[in-house]
């Protein structure tokens, strides 16, 4: 039958306990590849040293700017940072666009875009002339041999400027101020937004000790020891280690779990065969699995009266906040159907609104479910680390897929919670962004280095 059919293709995306266990087992097994030195080349979660070994500790203080590049927005931020009793963060910021021919252009285009927005922010603030350090929240995969520098391993997320990768974005971002001779920047640090919300988290909560991205991509950093850091020297102490964890599965770990759904998305994607956890995962290739399934489901005459449509042919119709919407459990289903009106899908009927939503929560359910069993490895790892029989930690989230999505958060949480039972695991909302997270590591920076004057 049609039902009968329908669940057919649909227990393709359903996992078992089973089946999660052996991804936490093989996200394990690459953490440790990537931090030992003979295995770290050929990994795919790279574990990058950070430079950043430890979190805020309330004595931070003074003025300074960031940078927050590579999520749904690009933004300026002046971070003012209090501490002692007045212990506070101010924080003023301004979005920008980056506009596509930008973002697909020459990195020296990119770069003098977001000099001028700073040059811009600046004069907004009233600040033209002053000097303020820097802390850069750049959220992509960068290769740091300190903390105020970052060479850029590869562009994620559909961002493509040329003669970037290779190069040390700080030198990138330097030339271009110097080109434009107005004012002068002391780039602090090189930041991953995976850490940057960590750092912002860590603020209210000295637990937090992981860091978790699920946006536009998904991505998690943690306090590892710097023993197990074989890249840096030195073995006291710890260091925070950006997982890139969205390209697990480049080299096949992921092949079992994978449907001719995510052959089809990775195949149309900027970077085939690349970023294969996070286009199982995160907010910029949700919506293309499930447009991916509703394509299959018409062309099989299962939904849409068997109607292919133009608009169901367009790749990126389905949002993230099209599907947070659809599975929202205040909405009815009158009005799931006026959403795919709007997305012109017109010839809906109610049948196919239940059908799309039930499509919308199984691809949601595996996304949330295949990012706990990554969290359960990490968490789980640190609790080793510790030689503990119980861990208490606290994760700090951020991504706009986590905040919209109503069921994203609770199904993660479950897993985890599931895979890794000797953690207790607390999720922590960032609400400010990692630009604040940014400005704590860059006020953190700068106290050393004047005590070491
Ligand atoms: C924000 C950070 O809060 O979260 C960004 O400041 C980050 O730098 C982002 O990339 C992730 O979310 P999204 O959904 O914008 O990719
Ligand atoms: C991508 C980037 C990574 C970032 C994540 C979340 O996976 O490579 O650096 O943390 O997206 O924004």
């Amino acid at each position: 039958t049609q039902q009968a059919e329908r669940q057919r293709v649909l227990d393709t995306l359903r996992l078992s306990r089973e089946q999660l266990l052996e991804v936490k087992r093989r996200m394990e097994e690459e953490m440790s590849k990537g931090l030992a030195r003979e295995t770290h080349h050929g990994a795919t979660v790279r574990m990058l040293p950070t430079f950043v070994r430890s979190t805020p500790d309330g004595t931070e203080h003074g003025d300074f700017l960031a940078l927050d590049l590579g999520g749904t927005n690009f933004r300026v931020l002046l971070v003012r940072v209090r501490s002692g009793k007045r212990r506070s963060v101010e924080m003023h910021n301004k979005i920008y666009a980056i506009p596509q021919e930008i973002m697909h252009g020459t990195g020296e285009e990119l770069f003098d875009h977001i000099v001028h927005c700073i040059a811009d922010f600046l004069e907004y603030m009233g600040l033209k002339g002053a000097s303020l350090p820097l802390g850069f929240t750049f959220s992509f995969p960068c290769q740091q041999n300190k903390l105020d520098q970052g060479v850029l391993l590869k562009w994620t997320k559909g961002f493509k400027a040329s003669g970037c990768e290779g190069e040390d974005v700080v030198t990138l971002l330097n030339d271009a101020i110097h080109r434009r001779e107005e004012f002068d920047l002391d780039v602090v640090a090189v930041v991953n937004d995976t850490v940057g919300t960590m750092m912002t988290c860590g603020y209210e909560d000295p637990h937090c000790e992981v860091g978790l991205i699920v946006g536009t991509g998904t991505n998690a950093c943690y306090m590892e020891e710097m023993r197990n850091i074989e890249l840096v020297d030195g073995d006291e102490g710890r260091m925070c280690v950006n997982m890139e964890w969205g390209a697990f599965g480049d080299q096949g770990e992921l092949d079992d779990f994978c449907t001719a759904f995510d052959w089809a998305v990775d195949e149309r994607s900027a970077n085939p065969g690349k970023q294969r956890y996070e286009k199982m995962i995160s907010g910029m290739y949700l919506g293309e699995v499930v447009r991916n399934v509703l394509l299959d489901f018409t062309a099989k005459g299962l939904l849409f009266r068997g109607r292919l449509s133009e608009r169901l042919k367009t790749r990126g119709i389905f949002e993230t906040r099209f599907l947070s919407q659809i599975e929202s459990d205040r909405l009815a289903l009158r009005q799931v159907r006026s959403i795919l009106q709007h997305l012109g899908l017109t010839s809906s009927t109610c049948e196919d609104s239940i059908l799309v939503k039930e499509v919308c929560s199984v691809v949601s359910r595996r996304a949330a479910q295949f990012c706990g069993a990554g969290l359960a490895a990490v968490v789980d790892r640190i609790r080793q680390n510790r030689q503990l029989a119980e861990l208490q930690v606290t994760v700090g989230v951020d991504g706009t897929l986590y905040k919209l999505h109503p069921h994203f958060s609770s199904i993660m949480l479950d897993t985890v919670r599931d895979l890794a039972p000797q953690c207790k695991v607390s999720l922590l909302q960032s609400e400010d962004g990692s630009g604040k997270g940014a400005a704590l590591i860059t006020a953190v920076a700068c106290r050393i280095r004047d005590a070491g004057q």
